[in-house]
């Protein structure tokens, strides 16, 4: 069977950290896959995370499997950063949360098990959005179509047409929709397009399937949460896939999460029952270590306080970084506005290259970035920011 086999392409993101790592070229610079990294090029293990870690070490009493849908007490902590510890949701019982690895292991256990309620459903997501998304929806049986959302003119949010589609899509379907650091654009909607996405949703009954990748990238994990409380005011039925990646730096121990909201608790509890039929088959119960971490972190206020102070300065960081890249061209004299890069939020800026500028930043200056010409900011070291500039001049011909 194998010899008649052709090679699948490289993965569109995570294949490109395989190109890299296989170039010679010491100045190769990596800016595609969404990792953070700090000013030396080190994605660090935040000092939260090892003194959750080392705690754990010297408590932990069994590998013992965890529940199909995972750690009660991590559970409990997740729906905590999603709505706040005190929200409705959580108090009358209308929000269940799976542990899951990563928020690709959200998104995967969300689609499998929606597709056994909604077989061939068509789930509607951003142009662009993140390279997976279509791939997790087409594997799990779904019609995948896109909405608009970027104006490549205005480099910000094409509002009227992303309303004008969401108003047209069934109540049978599905819509995708990036909570905060829109990946790839890092453009976002303003609370007053929320609202209005909130009042479309409601009227037309489309069920939202959130992602939450970057919670706590954006303004806080307050804020950034905001677009899940409008809909969870309006008593809206949501599914949410959320992840640690990012905001506790536990990208290798795969911690996500998916979370359904209904309208009551036995709804919750017997939609809830059928997620955890989806992981059974797939996984079984999720690895438990990147759960623990979070956990002992969110349940204690020393490492919490600790952690929310780490995650500012990662955020910070990335502010910076989007200042320096902007000042970084401007000065090199190129004839247009990069002021957009300090507007858009979370890890990523979409930058504006062109993909024949992409392949020539990879191919003649070992720069590696997402074709669609997404930079991942978080990623420029001290050393790689005078490079890339004169690197982004020379291919844009300044
Ligand atoms: C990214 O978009 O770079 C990250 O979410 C990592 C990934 O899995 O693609």
């Amino acid at each position: 069977m194998f010899e008649t086999i052709s090679p699948a392409p490289p993965d569109a993101i995570l294949g490109l950290t395989d190109a890299f790592k296989a170039d010679p070229n010491p100045k190769k610079i990596n800016l595609g896959v969404g990792v953070f990294m700090d000013a030396r090029g080190k994605t660090p293990v935040l000092e939260s995370v090892k003194r959750a870690e080392l705690r754990l070490l010297e408590t932990e009493l069994t590998k013992s499997y965890l529940p199909i849908s995972g750690s009660p007490a991590y559970a409990r902590g997740v729906q905590d950063l999603l709505f706040g510890g005190h929200h409705p949701l959580i108090q009358e019982g209308r929000a269940k949360t799976a542990q899951t690895p990563g928020g690709t292991g959200g998104l995967r256990v969300g689609a499998d098990f929606l597709s056994a309620f909604r077989p061939g459903a068509t789930v509607w997501v951003s142009n662009p959005t993140w390279a997976n998304h279509k791939a997790i929806f087409t594997a799990a049986g779904f019609n995948v179509k896109e909405y608009p959302y970027y104006n490549a003119d205005t480099r910000g949010l094409d509002a009227e047409a992303l309303f004008h589609c969401l108003e047209e899509i069934p109540a049978t379907d599905i819509v995708l929709l990036h909570v905060c650091c829109h990946n790839p654009t890092g453009v976002d909607p303003s609370p007053e397009q929320w609202l209005r996405i909130a009042d479309i949703a409601e009227k037309r009954g489309w069920l939202p399937f959130f992602d939450f990748a970057y919670q706590g990238f954006g303004v806080s994990v307050e804020s950034d949460r905001a677009p899940l409380l409008l809909f969870a005011e309006r008593g809206l039925e949501t599914v949410i896939s959320s992840s640690c990646s990012k905001n506790f730096g536990l990208y290798n121990e795969r911690t996500g999460a998916f979370t359904l909201t209904a309208q009551s608790a036995e709804a919750a509890e017997a939609a809830f029952s059928h997620v955890k039929t989806a992981i059974r088959s797939n996984y079984s119960n999720p690895p438990r270590h990147g759960g623990a971490i979070v956990e002992t972190i969110l349940h204690d206020p020393e490492l919490r306080t600790e952690w929310d102070t780490e995650l500012a300065a990662m955020r910070e960081r990335i502010h910076s970084l989007r200042q320096k890249l902007v000042d970084g061209l401007q000065e090199r004299g190129l004839d247009r506005d990069f002021s957009f890069i300090t507007r858009q939020n979370g890890m990523f800026s979409f930058s504006g290259l062109t993909d024949e500028q992409v392949r020539r930043l990879r191919e003649e200056y070992s720069i590696y970035i997402v074709k669609g010409g997404r930079i991942n900011v978080a990623g420029i070291t001290d050393t790689a920011l005078n490079p890339l500039c004169d690197a982004i001049c020379e291919v844009l011909g300044g």
